[in-house]
């Protein structure tokens, strides 16, 4: 059995979001129609297997959440639950702090997502690669590529090109390490929390004369995990060639809309403009917006304002 968590963060965090999540959550923002977060659920439900989706973060209970969470557990039919962190506790420090939660009912493995990216998600080729290796106790992060100035923003890996092991890993380094980036989806089993494990009692003990105990929860999975378990045969990389990009300002927002709507002709046809009797036929890639006018070469057939179409993108 699977269980995955998105990491959501919270309101400090998406700044650059601004102002556009002032409206709604960046988790919420509508990225090809549908909130940033659910085509995050949507792979993971589709994941044989898959038992329980964590959205994790430090947002206060919020009605907007309440709502999608709701509505997305109908239409995915699995159970999803918002575990609310008691301050920013990074990457790793929240899935530590629940982790009796993420292991209750045994999962053998559980995959971690990044909210703010936007991928075709392999998480099935990431379980499919993890079980042909046979290594019940080693961690699987996806990777692509990326080049030499782009690497810079990402975590950067450098790994063993027959194993894939990977070998040694620099969270946004100033200098070139590697084109092999860290997309933040990963694949952990239990035995990721002794590796975070020790990096909170490292903390504790460092922090024992100050006010220790909320900042030794703070952790990292990248700094504090990664770089520690890069080259010690813990940690794997899945290489893709699947579209993936970050969700980190509105102008990339736009840019991952257009990389799902590309997806949709295939896999959701439904969520596009459909050719309809009497109507204008849509035979290319088109964007239209309900103040856009289009007309048919017969112009027989007039869309507008009256009976717009959402924004539509055909293949
Ligand atoms: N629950 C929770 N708590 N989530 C958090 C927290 C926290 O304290 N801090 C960040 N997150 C979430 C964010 O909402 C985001 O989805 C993800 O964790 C990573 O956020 P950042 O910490 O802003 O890292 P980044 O996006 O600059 O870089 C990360 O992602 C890149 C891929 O997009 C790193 O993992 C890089 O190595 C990676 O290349």
């Amino acid at each position: 059995m699977l269980k995955a968590v998105i990491l959501i963060g919270g309101p400090q965090k998406g700044t650059r979001f601004r102002p556009l999540s002032f409206e709604v959550p960046k988790p919420l923002f509508p990225v090809a129609g549908v909130p940033m977060v659910q085509h995050h659920i949507e792979a993971c439900a589709k994941v044989p297997g898959m038992k329980e989706i964590l959205l994790m973060g430090f947002y206060q209970p919020h009605e907007a959440l309440s709502r999608f969470l709701v509505s997305a557990q109908q239409e995915f039919r699995i159970p999803i639950r918002y575990l609310q962190e008691y301050a920013a506790l990074g990457t790793g420090g929240g899935i530590y702090h629940f982790r009796d939660q993420i292991l209750s009912g045994g999962p053998e493995a559980f995959f971690v997502l990044n909210a703010d990216v936007c991928s075709e998600f392999p998480l099935r080729e990431m379980l499919e690669f993890q079980r042909r290796r046979g290594d019940a106790h080693s961690a699987l992060m996806l990777g692509t590529t990326a080049n030499r100035t782009q690497a810079l923003n990402y975590g950067c890996i450098v790994a063993n090109a027959d194993t894939h092991e990977v070998l040694h890993y620099v969270e946004k380094p100033s200098t070139f390490v590697s084109e092999i980036i860290n997309c933040g989806i990963y694949l952990f089993t239990p035995s990721i929390f002794q590796h975070i494990g020790d990096v909170f009692q490292r903390n504790q003990q460092e922090l024992e004369n100050s006010n220790g105990w909320q900042r030794a929860e703070v952790i990292r999975l990248e700094q504090d995990v990664f770089t520690a378990l890069a080259g010690s045969g813990k940690l794997y990389v899945y290489k893709t060639d699947g579209f993936w990009s970050q969700i980190k300002s509105a102008g990339s927002a736009i840019y991952a809309s257009r990389l799902y709507l590309n997806q949709y002709s295939q896999c959701h046809p439904e969520r596009l403009a459909q050719n309809k009797p009497g109507g204008p036929i849509i035979r290319a890639r088109v964007v239209t917006s309900p103040l856009i006018c289009i007309f048919s070469s017969s112009a027989r057939a007039l869309c507008s304002a009256a009976h717009p179409h959402p924004a539509s993108h055909l293949s």
